[in-house]
């Protein structure tokens, strides 16, 4: 049987959370520090160790089924790939930057300067469409440090943490576009490979919903679980056994991880004790 090839990158924000899924997902694949090409041993596939900028290209033109890459790498190659997931790691956005200590009142400050970027064309596009008129230098790499060194007025660059705009005396003003990791597929994927594609994307989703969402236990009095129900919709309804204790109950449920914090107060207020906040391993809905 054919295996199903998947790029992701070699070196860099996302290649260790893309390695990381594929564990997640019970798929070994071994280290093998330096190879670009490995094939999983309890699953088919053959994994690809790309540089990201690369990737979609290699999807479009089939070399690779499907990739794990940022979408603002899949906006600016602007290839003719889907869009199968979004994977929810490797957050970052694509953003405007100048030196700390320029005045900055607006997207005006960039008329007739010049921007420093790998993505020219999502760079190109925001000044068309905010009608700047600017000089886009395209550089492939360590953007940062052009205004430093005379290159650029600005860049326009992923930012994750803002340390490396911190390091490099630069200071965010604009935000172009947000990005995650995604799954991009080529469009004429081979019956027999859109198979393994569907099950592993089954399992995909499954790490996905684990982790944004957790178990939750409480204890509570039962006159409170009513409104404690309220608080916490989960899967279906909340599991609530009786404790030894007379007119107290166990309840259990899953809440988003996102929501987790602002619910756990409603929770208190209504009464609720004891609570514990568990991972999810897997969660198929
Ligand atoms: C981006 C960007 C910065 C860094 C910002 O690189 O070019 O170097 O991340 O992250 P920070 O805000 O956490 O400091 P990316 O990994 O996208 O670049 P590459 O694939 O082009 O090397
Ligand atoms: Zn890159």
């Amino acid at each position: 049987m054919s295996k199903l090839k998947i790029a992701i990158q070699k070196s860099g924000r996302l290649s260790e959370s893309s390695r990381k899924l594929f564990e997640e997902c019970g798929i070994k694949i071994s280290n093998g520090a330096g190879t670009l090409k490995i094939v999983a041993s309890n699953f088919p596939i053959e994994i690809l160790f790309l540089r990201d900028d690369d990737i979609p290209q290699y999807v479009e033109q089939g070399v690779a089924d499907i990739g794990i890459v940022g979408e603002n790498m899949v906006f600016e190659k602007n290839k003719e790939v889907d869009i199968l997931e979004q994977l929810g790691f490797a957050g970052c956005r694509l953003s405007l930057a100048i030196p700390k200590e320029e005045n900055y009142s607006g997207h005006g400050f960039f008329i007739n300067k010049r921007v420093a970027t790998s993505y020219p064309h999502l760079l190109g596009k925001y000044f068309t469409s905010n009608n700047i008129t600017a000089t886009v230098e395209e550089i492939s790499g360590s953007v940062e440090i052009a205004p430093g060194v005379g290159l650029a007025d600005a860049i326009c660059d992923i930012v994750s943490s803002g340390s490396t705009l911190l390091m490099n005396g630069l200071k965010e003003v604009e935000t172009i576009m947000k990005s995650q990791a995604v799954i991009i597929a080529n469009r004429n994927i081979l019956p027999g490979k859109k198979l393994i594609l569907e099950k592993l994307l089954f399992r995909i989703r499954a790490v996905k919903n684990a982790r944004e969402n957790k178990y939750i236990l409480l204890n509570a009095p039962r006159e409170a679980i009513t409104e404690i129900c309220q608080i916490l919709p989960g899967m279906k309804s909340p599991t609530i056994l009786p404790l030894a204790e007379e007119g107290w109950c166990s309840l259990h449920s899953v809440v988003k991880e996102d929501e987790f914090w602002d619910r756990i107060d409603q929770l208190k207020n209504a009464g609720a004790e004891g609570i514990l906040v568990i991972p999810i391993e897997k969660m198929v809905l």
